[in-house]
């Protein structure tokens, strides 16, 4: 199974014999949305089913055309930082969300949780940028696709096969040295790495910028799609003085994910909250499953 038939109801380490296949070409897209309700409302029909194709997600969104009187009640902004807006809890299914960008805003370096992630510019301009995973830390997807690949070598070779994922062993080229006061070149390397800068990283953590696989700028109505086989991403804001606004789908929804620091690729779980809920601010922002009526 490809990227595009992938089932996003349920979690992407689950969409058995996945390939890592991004999909690059222009999707045809044969569909006309007349409004951000209708969208919601074919987004509903959709998800009741058991299969839902990445590619047919991804072209219902596309078929949608941004009009800002659909969704300017959901565009809330805030000074300092981009804000997370829900629009709709999909049935438990999917969120459907507005992300406000001030100008200069970013996300931090993020995974999806092992979800499949839809985004659509609906405003403004964006700059989505790509990275590799860092070397120590593996998603759950990845180490499926690994022991996907080792049980198809495995089968071939007629060998046994691991009873289950976590046997899979992750090599980190640091393992090999025991000893804390180890002098080989790789080791005293490390060691001056950790010490840059006047700041000492953890232990595994070392300094080693995290790796860019692209960049896209996203225009409006263009539609983009991550899960944590593609790698990981942030996105930004390039302009100095207009706001943009983007429409985000995840399913199955998260409410925590993990972000990781540009300069180590150290992950950090953070739980996900909301700046307003079907329209209206809230009080305290909401973690991103919490009931609205949690306010009361
Ligand atoms: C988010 O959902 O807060 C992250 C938005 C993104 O950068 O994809």
């Amino acid at each position: 199974m490809d990227v595009e038939n992938a089932n996003c109801k349920i979690k992407v380490s689950q969409c058995a014999d996945m390939e890592v296949l991004p999909i690059e070409r222009p999707l045809k897209v044969d569909v006309e949305i007349t409004g951000l309700d209708i969208l919601i409302q074919e987004l509903h029909r959709m998800f009741s089913c058991d299969h839902v194709n990445v590619q047919d997600v991804q072209k219902v969104m596309l078929g949608y055309k941004s009009n800002p009187k659909d969704w300017s009640k959901f565009a809330k902004f805030d000074r300092f930082r981009y804000t997370r807006n829900l629009v709709d809890a999909g049935n438990g299914a999917f969120n459907i969300m507005i992300l406000c960008w001030g100008a200069g805003h970013a996300s931090a370096i993020h995974d999806h949780a092992d979800s499949h992630c839809f985004m659509k510019l609906l405003s403004g301009s964006l700059e989505e940028v790509r990275y590799e995973w860092p070397e120590n830390v593996q998603p759950e997807v990845v180490k499926v696709l690994n022991n996907n690949k080792s049980r198809r070598k495995c089968c071939s070779e007629s060998q046994d096969l691991p009873d289950s994922v976590s046997e899979l062993t992750i090599d980190n080229p640091d393992d090999s040295c025991q000893t804390e006061s180890c002098q080989c070149d790789r080791c005293q390397k490390r060691d001056s790495d950790r010490c840059q800068n006047g700041r000492e990283y953890e232990e595994g953590y070392d300094v080693r910028d995290m790796k860019v696989r692209g960049r896209t700028r996203m225009e409006v109505n263009d539609v983009c799609y991550i899960n944590d086989a593609l790698g990981l991403h942030r996105v930004e804001n390039p302009s100095h003085v207009d706001g943009a606004v983007s429409l985000h789908l995840y399913c199955p929804p998260f409410d925590s994910c993990r972000v990781f620091d540009a300069r180590t690729g150290k992950p950090t779980e953070v739980k996900v909250t909301f700046w307003s809920m079907y329209g209206k601010k809230i009080k305290r922002v909401l973690q991103a499953n919490e009931p609205a009526d949690s306010q009361q």
